[in-house]
């Protein structure tokens, strides 16, 4: 079954859903992208399994391809990848009408986008997402990044995918470190979207079932968010959380542990520290949702703690873009579907991922 959900920001776009889209990307992008020249961009690990698919395809639909392919890796989602992706472009004389496709995961869509951002300051690009991660999170929404040494995802731009074409086949050859950190991001949505898909997943039914119906709710809800808060002003903050101990956890492991792990503790973490602080609703007879949301985590092969002191993380985390002035804001779940935007000082944080971190 295919589905499709449009998300409606500037521009708006058809997220497709569905096994085997890959081998129709390029007339399905037909609709959304006029007949140009696509440049497609995807990592090392990515090309010998799906490039020639687009490639034929795009061809197929009488779209001219170049292809351009970097090392694998969030170690790579940096300044020399950007430029190399940017020259590329160049060399293969794009023009404004011209279009980029990202073909990977999330390090592949977050430089490819940002490459279309800042190439002639603007051409249009699409998201071909591989991994669970990217299905269900960052091919939507317009975020694109790079990493700093001072942190994660410090220099970026918001431009919106023209289109994003999802073939749910792509996830049968990820290894299952991979597909665990994707759970990550679904988990973390379903604990701020419902507790439909919350129990889905809390079932096990991400082992055995329809990834697909996953990947469309956490679009769905996504696209949503974005559209009332396209530029992160307000209620899109609810989507980082677990990410301000995340990203700290994932530079003070100088980008070894991978995003999706380094969210799952971030994300119990705030759990236990919301538990704790006695910001969470109890849940009648039911388990405390903390305690839910470590058993989910763990039920998925993700960890729930971190090496990391407070101190250390707390410092980390200050350098994050998130912090305003002498404030940040914290994401605390408080029961299953409704989470908080907080804002403390930023005195105060350390002593909360001390709480957050006691078991
Ligand atoms: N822009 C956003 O809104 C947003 C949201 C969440 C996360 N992110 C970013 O996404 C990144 C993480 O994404 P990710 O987990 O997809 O990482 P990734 O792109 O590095 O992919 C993980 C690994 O899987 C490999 N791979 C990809 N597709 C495969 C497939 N189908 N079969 C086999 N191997 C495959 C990749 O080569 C890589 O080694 C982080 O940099 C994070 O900051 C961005
Ligand atoms: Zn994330």
């Amino acid at each position: 079954m295919i589905q499709t959900i449009h998300v409606r920001t500037n521009p708006e776009y058809d997220v497709t859903i569905g096994p085997g889209l890959l081998r129709e990307c390029g007339t399905r992008l037909r609709g959304a992208v006029p007949l140009c020249h696509m440049a497609v961009v995807t990592d090392s690990n990515v090309a010998p399994l799906y490039l020639k698919t687009v490639k034929d395809s795009l061809l197929e639909a009488g779209y001219q391809v170049s292809t351009y392919m970097f090392p694998a890796g969030e170690e790579h989602k940096n300044f020399d990848t950007l430029s190399g992706i940017l020259e590329f472009l160049a060399e293969e004389h794009l023009t404004r009408t011209d279009c980029v496709a990202a073909l990977g995961g999330g390090v592949t869509g977050d430089m490819a986008g940002l490459a279309a951002a800042l190439y002639l300051r603007g051409v249009k690009y699409v998201q071909l997402p591989t991994t669970l991660l990217s299905a269900v999170d960052s091919s939507v929404g317009g975020k694109t990044a790079i990493d700093l040494k001072a942190g994660k995802n410090l220099a970026g731009a918001f431009l919106q995918p023209s289109a994003v074409i999802c073939d749910t086949n792509c996830l049968e050859t990820l290894p299952p470190e991979v597909s665990a950190d994707g759970a990550a991001e679904a988990i973390k949505t379903a604990v701020l979207s419902d507790a439909g898909l919350f129990n889905a997943i809390e079932d096990g039914m991400f082992m055995m079932t329809d990834t697909a119906a996953i990947i469309a709710h956490c679009v769905q809800y996504k696209a949503g968010v974005v559209e009332r808060d396209e530029k992160e002003q307000g209620e899109r903050k609810l989507l980082n959380l677990g990410h301000t101990v995340g990203h700290a956890i994932e530079k003070c492991s100088d980008f070894t542990i991978p995003h999706g792990h380094a969210v799952a503790a971030g994300l119990a973490v705030m759990a236990r520290a919301s538990k704790r602080l006695g910001w969470m609703l109890e849940e009648g007879i039911n388990a405390w949702t903390a305690d839910r949301i470590c058993s989910a985590l763990r039920l998925t092969g993700l960890p729930i703690s971190t090496e990391y002191s407070p101190e250390v993380l707390a410092q980390a985390a200050l350098s994050d873009k998130k912090r305003a002035g002498d404030s940040i804001t914290i994401v605390v779940p408080r029961e299953i579907g409704n989470c908080e935007l907080k804002k403390i000082h930023v005195s105060e944080l350390e002593a909360i991922i001390r709480a957050g971190l006691e078991v």
